[in-house]
């Protein structure tokens, strides 16, 4: 019976810290980029087809309507989508977030 005590209180010792760490939130937006850059990336890359704004028709597809989440926004960007081209081989990691942090954050839902 000892022996039983001692492992369910050895389990609880390890599961303990384990379900503390998994409870917390994820911070995945703890990133933060420099808006100027966000700006020239978004300028250089994407408004010529969707616009400053992203108010620009693409295939009847609006950038500032679109319901995606920032991490699909980069996978689309990342990718392609349709007839839009994959930037994978254009743009670094870091870029590609940067420019969906904007698409999402700022053409998207700057108003709220
Ligand atoms: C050559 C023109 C062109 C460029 C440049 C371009 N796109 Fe697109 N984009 C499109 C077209 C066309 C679609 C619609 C694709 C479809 O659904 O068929 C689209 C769709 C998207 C979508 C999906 C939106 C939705 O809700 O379906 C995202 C996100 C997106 N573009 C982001 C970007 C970003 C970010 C950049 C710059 C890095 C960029 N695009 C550059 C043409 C372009």
């Amino acid at each position: 019976m000892k022996k039983v005590k001692f492992i369910i209180t050895l389990i609880g010792l390890v599961m303990f810290p384990l379900l503390i760490i998994a409870g917390c939130p994820r911070h995945i937006n703890e990133r933060t980029f420099d808006k100027e850059v966000q700006v020239l990336l978004y300028q250089r890359n994407c408004a010529h087809c969707h616009g400053n704004r992203g108010d620009v028709g693409t295939d009847s597809v609006y950038l500032n309507e679109s319901d995606m989440s920032e991490e699909q926004i980069a996978d689309a960007t990342r990718y392609g989508v349709g007839m839009m081209p994959g930037y994978e081989d254009k743009l670094t990691d870091e870029e590609i977030e940067a420019v969906s942090n904007y698409v999402y954050e700022f053409l998207i839902h700057s108003s709220r």
